[in-house]
């Protein structure tokens, strides 16, 4: 294993001999204490590929997945009979704590009266009022996913302005849709060629050039973004607020409000996609910092955990939107599944949207996520790392390097994937989940101090270890 150490400060190396040590100490431990879920995993193997039902379940940087006996508020048991603090919370879909209680409740009040009918439930009508007051926007369609409202948003961008491409930036995910799993050649570094689009290199199956319907810029480059927006067959640009699944890549100062200018001016509309950024606060930053999209995509959280996203979209561009759908000849839109907005989701929806994703739920996530921050911050600075927690609300960031990143090319090139894996596993073996992609921290509104003191003293003995 080698790690490449990030910038030292005066005092501060990681040792990679030390760093190689803690890696095979603490795989040792873990898998000394996992006999349960190594044995699960193994029979799994029979009938699933990687022996795990979605094949990411593999990429923790764990030995082997840890099967799950049980997850409530901000607590996880696994069938090993450990209890973790769960900063992971489902990679946002638990973000409001495990199994809400209005959430329960209303399943179980829904479950034996239906659970899907392709027709509306009578409980639609106030969950569109919620949703237009939570967000701003006054209408709505429901999904199973994040994934699917991003393809439809799209669809219906290049539907209405009858233009083919889409802008979307450097180091993005918005789910499974082909239309934006593209990057910045070379890693979009400047000078190494890349302004060139290019499909992730990680995909599997692609066989269409992405680059024909998609175009990449470096995120907070407004000149980029204005370049090609002046081409005038750009449909929409896709974008989440901040960068969340870089790194966290937060905007600069003005750029949102020039990308909402250079789309008005350009005929282009503006989606946001707030399925991460939910965690800023109620209404997510389209709120709290005021922002004007043309469509808003949210999901994961949005119904409690239950497979369930929305997308909102402005008055105008609905009239636009049932136009071109009277201009098309009957037959498949392309939009919308069979069990999307389904009895069982919509209950979901609505309790979450009534009595979990509210402003007191919030202030708990927040107060608790800036307690955290803080303890992290003071760890650091103890040790003179020149690293930094970069904070969306209840959704933190631990990055090896000194500032946030200003784009994908600056958060890659903090990446350092020997020292992250170590951290996570250590903390693993100390009680706290971490998101497994990237240093990511999620605070749950159930979490409380003693919860950040662990994830910082855990920190602070790692440090200690594998720092010279
Ligand atoms: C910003 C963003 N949008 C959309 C998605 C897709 O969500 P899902 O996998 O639930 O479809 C993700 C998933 O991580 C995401 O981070």
């Amino acid at each position: 294993m080698t790690t490449t150490a990030p910038p030292a400060a005066e005092g501060f190396r990681v040792d990679p001999e030390r760093l190689g040590r803690l890696w095979r100490r603490e795989t040792g431990l873990f898998v000394e204490r996992h006999p349960r879920s190594a044995a699960l995993a193994e029979s799994a193997r029979a009938h699933y590929l990687f022996g795990v039902p979605m094949h990411w379940m593999r990429d923790w940087p764990l030995p082997f997945p840890v099967a799950v006996a049980e997850a409530s508020g901000n607590r996880l048991k696994t069938v090993d009979g450990d209890e973790l603090v769960d900063y992971c919370l489902g990679d946002s879909g638990a973000l409001f704590g495990h199994s809400p209680a209005p959430v329960v409740a209303a399943l179980a009040q829904q479950a034996p009266r239906g659970l899907t009918a392709m027709l509306p439930a009578e409980a639609v009508t106030s969950v569109g009022r919620r949703l237009a007051d939570t967000f701003g926007l006054p209408h709505w369609q429901i999904t199973l996913s994040a994934t699917d409202a991003n393809r439809f948003a799209l669809r219906w961008a290049r539907a209405v302005t009858g233009r083919p491409r889409v802008l979307v930036f450097d180091g993005c995910y918005h789910g499974t849709v082909d239309d934006t799993l593209v990057d910045l050649a070379d890693g979009g570094r400047e000078g190494a060629g890349g302004a060139r689009t290019v499909a992730r290199a990680s995909l599997l199956g692609q066989v269409h050039d992405l680059a024909l319907g998609t175009v990449v810029v470096p995120f907070n480059d407004l000149d980029a973004v204005r370049r090609v927006l002046a081409a005038g067959d750009v449909a929409a640009v896709l974008t989440e607020p901040a960068l969340t699944n870089c790194g966290l890549v937060p905007p600069r100062p003005g750029f949102l409000a020039g990308l909402q200018v250079a789309c008005r001016s350009s005929g282009t509309l503006l989606i946001l996609d707030e399925t991460h950024t939910l965690s800023q606060g109620l209404g997510g930053c389209t709120r709290a910092w005021g922002l004007d999209p043309d469509m808003l995509v949210a999901g994961k959280a949005v119904a409690g955990g239950l497979p369930c996203a929305v997308y909102g979209f402005t008055a105008e561009l609905a009239s636009r939107m049932e136009a071109a759908k009277r201009a098309a000849p009957d037959g498949h839109s392309g939009i919308g599944t069979t069990l999307s907005a389904n009895l069982l989701a919509v209950a979901a929806l609505e309790a979450t949207l009534a009595e979990v994703m509210t402003r007191s739920t919030y202030d708990a996530m927040l107060g608790q996520a800036a307690d955290l921050q803080g303890r992290l911050e003071a760890v650091l600075a103890g040790f003179g790392t020149p690293w930094s927690i970069t904070r969306l609300g209840a959704r933190m960031e631990l990055q090896f390097c000194p500032h946030p990143p200003a784009d994908a090319a600056e958060a890659r090139a903090a990446f350092d994937a020997a020292l992250e894996r170590a951290l996570h596993l250590y903390q693993f073996n100390r009680g706290v989940l971490l998101t497994p992609f990237h240093n990511m921290l999620l605070v749950a509104p159930q979490a409380g101090p003693a919860d950040a003191a662990r994830v910082a003293d855990n920190l602070g003995a790692y440090l200690e270890e594998v720092s010279t």
